[in-house]
């Protein structure tokens, strides 16, 4: 049960995993104790004595006090030589705040977050501590939650300028977690396009490390997370402590090693590109950070994370429901497609079994490569001559679902749209617009923008009756810029740009509510927490050769579930890699997470189209299991030739479990793999084979994998607890 227990000043959340605990230090600076496994009680003079805090607790910020004393919230250029997650421009032009607490009350419910997404607290405990800085009048109002169901603490922060004068926020971060050593080393999933969240760890040093994205996205190249986990920590034992950020826009996460060796955690916000006006009255909500701890290694950590994720923030319709299995037409036409050309392909697709077709790009406008027509959403007459109403009866009339792409955020040049609203894209006036892929960044924080994209994607929904929309997104900002901006509010544009997001994502997903959203930007690269609040899946890569996709896979679901990750069959040689893998280990590897297709069915042999028929059956009858289970990485395809996995359901009656080599080897005895998650007590029947071990002889001795010749080979074992 999540609670918060308050012991005179000091405040602590906990759960039956997991204590966090912060203290009000004589004279209101809100000091931070604890944040790990979960404690009865804590002393804090034992941890303050490394603060320099006296035995009789007595604390002032004089003479650089708060440099070594572990805050909740803290701010520079008053005694702390360390970063602070806080700066803001007074009257005077200083930038220096002093908070002091002014009160903290145990809220009934979490509140929800003006304007931004976060996690549902359905059953969590939440605490508010409201701060001030005396010289400006601005309140500081940190809310945290601890929850039933997760090693979770979650923390959002607001502002509010209570002064009689205007502020200007030039940095707000989200979070900050100060750890009493430096003893960690430091975990974080960079990448780039097609090599999405390659995870990355190294030991922390003095000073700073960490990763931001000034992208106008969370990126491909960095992903707003951060782990700390200690030089022993493996995959299934030892301690990390994981932070994300539930935001889709730039960012920085940093970690800072003192002179004293504490270990400061920050995420928020990036600064670089941000500023924010603040009026008296007026009030700034940054976006929600979570913390996950665990003692169970790095898979534990990432189990949290999906608890949290699949518990607490997904769209509430489709937490832990079914997907369709789906067949994308990108890599299948491209832009190369007419409406008999993708009814040939979806009855070949119905035939097999498929359950959604989904058009890619290429049917609006007069688009025929990726140099025009975003933003002038009205369907090509050429390709489809009865309209997205006819081609979406007609696919729906083979006994399958119709779902379609568009990329509501971006306009072209040449388009109708920037023709009559050139100032409706993001630029710097005077300056030449720098295109990425021929394309510009719609202004989504303008409000007649954000009404023009609510529109033309409503009715492109209505018209098609789609089921399914894949929402892309495929180019970085530049020219940041907004026309509806005075000139001392430019730096707002970037947030105001996600906030303009979300509010569109807010009204169409209450307007379609049964419509399944797939995000999307050039593949993965805004695959985080604010996007999956609306979304509940979004395309890993656009990279579908399966051997890279293990280890994208491997990547992502560091932090993020199964569930989330569109994971599609591609042909061979494959489109990005050349490469040409067994059809059997493109399902394997695609059996990860939603499942789908995205190749012609048309171009498969009989034996392949039969084949496609089983694994369809197969996607489905296993799809709980893949999808919502336990998931453990057995071996690392970052570390070995062999990647192994498996997921355990809750009840540990049922796993998959899932084994690809990516480069055959000669004269080598077959793999052995030790399982985990299993009951040790219960026997397991594996189905494929009929075998019968015992849970503790596949978790300690392991299950031999006999493997088929050359590279790219695989098994995939289901089994079944006897009785
Ligand atoms: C992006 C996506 C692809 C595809 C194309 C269409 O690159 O990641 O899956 O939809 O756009 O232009």
């Amino acid at each position: 049960m999540a609670e918060i227990l308050r012991n005179g000043n000091v405040y602590h959340l906990r759960n039956e995993k997991v204590s966090y605990v912060l203290m009000e230090m004589p004279g209101g600076t809100l000091a931070h104790l604890y944040f790990g496994a979960r404690l009865e009680g804590l002393n804090a003079a034992n941890l303050l004595r490394r603060a320099n805090v006296p035995a009789d607790g007595s604390f002032s910020v004089q003479e650089c006090a708060l440099d070594r004393l572990p805050q909740e919230y803290p701010s520079f250029g008053l005694g702390d030589m360390r970063d602070g997650a806080l700066e803001v421009e007074g009257p005077d032009g200083s930038w220096a705040v002093d908070l002091r607490m002014e009160k903290a009350e145990i809220l009934e419910e979490k509140p929800a977050l003006e304007g931004l997404p976060a996690t549902r607290g359905e059953g969590s405990a939440a605490l508010r501590v409201t701060l001030r800085d005396g010289h400006t009048g601005l309140a500081v109002i940190l809310d945290y939650a601890v929850y039933d169901d997760c090693p979770t603490v979650t923390r959002s922060v607001r502002l509010l300028n209570g002064g009689g004068a205007p502020l200007k926020v030039t940095r707000a971060l989200s979070l900050c977690l100060d750890l009493p050593d430096d003893g960690w080393e430091l975990i974080t999933l960079p990448g780039a396009w097609g090599r999405e969240r390659v995870v990355c760890r190294r030991p922390l040093v003095a000073g700073h490390q960490g990763v931001s994205s000034r992208r106008g996205a969370s990126s491909a190249q960095a992903s707003p997370f951060m782990a700390l986990v200690r030089p022993e920590t493996a995959q299934e034992a030892g301690e990390a402590i994981g932070a994300t950020l539930v935001y889709s826009g730039s960012f920085l996460a940093d970690a800072e090693v003192s002179q004293f060796g504490a270990t400061r955690l920050m995420m928020g916000i990036g600064d670089d590109d941000f500023s924010w006006q603040l009026l008296p009255g007026e009030a700034f909500q940054a976006p929600e950070a979570a913390l996950v701890y665990s003692d169970g290694g790095i898979g534990g950590m990432s189990r949290g994370f999906h608890a949290l994720l699949e518990n607490h923030l997904l769209p509430r319709r489709w937490m832990h429901r079914a997907r369709p299995v789906l067949l994308n037409s990108w890599e299948a036409a491209y832009f190369d497609f007419d409406e008999e050309k993708l009814l040939d392909i979806a009855k070949a697709a119905a035939d097999a079994g498929v359950e959604l077709f989904v058009m890619d790009d290429g049917w609006f406008g007069h688009r025929d490569d990726d140099t025009t027509s975003l933003g002038d959403w009205t369907v090509d007459r050429r390709k489809l001559p009865h309209g997205l109403e006819g081609l979406g009866e007609r696919v729906r009339a083979l006994g399958i679902q119709f779902g379609l792409w568009m990329e509501p955020e971006m306009v072209s040049p040449d388009s109708d749209l920037y023709r009559a609203h050139p100032d409706w894209c993001l630029h710097i006036p005077g300056r030449e617009g720098i295109r990425a892929r021929h394309q510009l960044v719609l202004d989504m924080g303008r409000r007649e923008v954000q009404d023009f994209v609510v529109d033309a994607v409503s009715q492109t929904l209505k018209a098609s009756g789609a089921a399914y929309l894949k929402w892309d997104m495929n180019r970085n900002f530049t020219n940041i810029g907004s026309a509806a901006l005075p000139a001392d509010r430019q730096r707002e544009t970037g947030h105001r740009y996600m906030l303009g997001l979300y509010a569109v994502l807010k009204r169409l997903t209450k307007a379609f509510p049964e419509v399944l959203i797939e995000g999307c930007a050039s593949g993965g690269a805004r695959f985080d927490a604010g996007m999956l609040y609306y979304v509940p899946q979004f395309w890993c890569s656009d990279d579908t050769d399966a051997l890279c996709r293990v280890r994208i896979q491997c990547g992502t679901t560091m932090l993020f579930p199964p569930s989330t990750m569109g994971c599609h069959v591609s042909a061979v040689p494959n489109h990005q890699t050349g490469r040409v893998t067994p059809m059997e280990t493109r399902f394997a590897v695609a059996l990860g997470g939603s499942f789908g297709y995205e190749l012609d069915p048309r171009r498969l042999d009989d034996a392949e189209r039969a084949a496609m028929r089983g694994q369809v059956e197969f996607a489905n009858q296993t799809q709980q299991l893949r999808l919502y289970g336990q998931l453990y990485w057995l071996q690392s395809p970052f570390a070995e030739n062999d990647a192994a996995w498996m997921s355990v359901s809750p009840d540990k009656r049922e796993a998959i479990f899932t084994l690809v080599r990516a480069m055959a080897r000669i004269n080598a005895v077959p793999p052995l793999v030790r399982l985990a998650g299993l009951d040790a007590k219960r026997r397991y029947r594996v189905i494929e084979t009929g075998e019968v071990f015992g849970g503790d002889e596949l978790m300690r001795v392991g299950l031999c994998c006999p493997l088929a010749n050359g590279d790219a080979a695989s098994v995939v074992y289901t089994l079944k607890a006897e009785a």
